[in-house]
């Protein structure tokens, strides 16, 4: 293996990880979502909502700004975790 190579697949890593830091983490979202899931059927009620507009309404809820059947206290983490949950439970 050349050194540029070497390089490459080293840079392509280090993407990978921030991505994966900054995009949230479905497997945990799936578990905090657990709660949200007794009235909201993911690929019903989110089907074709992108991550970036379900962290906005879930920022909007959590602020009061959005009407919520229910009060939820979510962090931006949980947030992230969970829009990345709903995003990919197709
Ligand atoms: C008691 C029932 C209930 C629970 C529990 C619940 N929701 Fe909801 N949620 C609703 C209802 C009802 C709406 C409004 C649907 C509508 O009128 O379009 C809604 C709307 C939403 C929306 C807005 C969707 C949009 O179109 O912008 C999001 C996002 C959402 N809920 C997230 C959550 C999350 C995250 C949780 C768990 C932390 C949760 N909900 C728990 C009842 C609930």
């Amino acid at each position: 293996m050349n050194k540029n190579m070497l390089a490459i697949i080293l840079a392509s890593g280090a993407l990978t990880l921030s991505g994966t830091a900054l995009a949230g983490d479905a497997a945990a979202g799936a578990t905090k979502a657990e709660a949200c899931l007794e009235c909201h059927e993911p690929a019903e009620d989110f089907e074709g909502m992108t991550v970036d507009e379900l962290t906005a309404s879930m920022k909007s809820i959590v602020s009061g700004q959005m009407k919520h059947k229910k009060k939820v206290t979510l962090s931006d983490a949980d947030i992230a975790d969970i829009a990345a949950y709903f995003a990919t439970a197709k």
